[in-house]
């Protein structure tokens, strides 16, 4: 499918089917500000809205956004439960919204260490949102890749699964999510070159897209070039 910019011509190619997010730079952008840094969570909480609206216009099917990785849990106490405290908020704001629009709400990661009531929100958006069709928004919080196969690996044993019938198929049938397609395009915002533990399994052959913007100013524009950029992208899996 190709999408015509009306604003400037671009003409995007190709659109990805799954677009992954590092939502990264809320803290810069805040300290850029002279704001302390719960106010660039609160920005970049904000940002949501913008950022699903314009990934639905130009009809991504699965939008996936780190939100907590495990290794968070390494920052101070304050900060955690701030993070918690924002996604359990913006939960219970854009799940009416998100339904209406036809979006269905997954999760990835671990629900058992986070907060009781957090996990229940969570727990209820997806409930709600199990039927919708029009774009698949999986939330990965408290998550992390390496976690992520670990739970696997161990599920696969619990279950005594013959090594034999084990191979890329069957292994990714244990992720927190099988039905979740891997990611075309991983984008990452703030500068940052790096993968810090998402999506590891499933970003075998994923093109990166590393975005200078800072997670709360990302917008349209910025994702209008990160969509050009992997539509001029040759995907060649190991062939010549
Ligand atoms: C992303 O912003 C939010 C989370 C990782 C939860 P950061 O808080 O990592 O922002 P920087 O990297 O300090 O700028
Ligand atoms: C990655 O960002 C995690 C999320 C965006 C949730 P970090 O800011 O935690 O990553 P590092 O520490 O810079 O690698
Ligand atoms: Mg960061």
């Amino acid at each position: 499918m190709s999408i015509n910019n009306a604003e400037d011509n671009t003409t995007i190619e190709k659109i990805p089917s799954h677009v992954a997010i590092i939502m990264d730079g809320n803290g810069r952008w805040a300290s850029q500000k002279g704001l302390p840094r719960n106010q660039g969570h609160e920005a970049g909480t904000k940002n949501l809205r913008r950022v699903i609206k314009c990934f639905a216009k130009y009809k991504i099917k699965y939008l996936t956004l780190y939100a907590f990785s495990t290794e968070n849990w390494l920052r101070p106490e304050t900060e955690v439960n701030m993070l918690f405290d924002l996604l359990a908020q913006s939960i219970v704001e854009e799940t009416p919204k998100l339904h209406s629009d036809g979006v269905q709400i997954r999760h990835i990661g671990r629900l058992d260490s986070i907060p009781k009531e957090l996990g229940k929100s969570i727990e209820e958006s997806i409930e709600l949102t199990k039927s919708n069709q029009t774009m698949i928004l999986t939330i990965a919080f408290n998550y992390g890749g390496r976690t992520e196969i670990i739970d696997a690996i161990k599920n696969i044993v619990k279950e005594k699964i013959d090594p034999d019938n084990i191979n890329e198929g069957t292994f990714s049938n244990y992720l927190y999510d099988k039905k979740l397609p891997d990611p075309d395009l991983i984008i990452r915002t703030a500068g940052e070159m790096r993968i810090s533990n998402f999506l590891i399994w499933q970003s075998a052959y994923s093109e990166y897209y590393s975005s200078p913007v800072l997670w709360p100013d990302f917008d349209d524009i910025e994702i209008k070039n990160a969509l050009y950029s992997y539509s001029n992208r040759h995907r060649k899996y190991g062939t010549i």
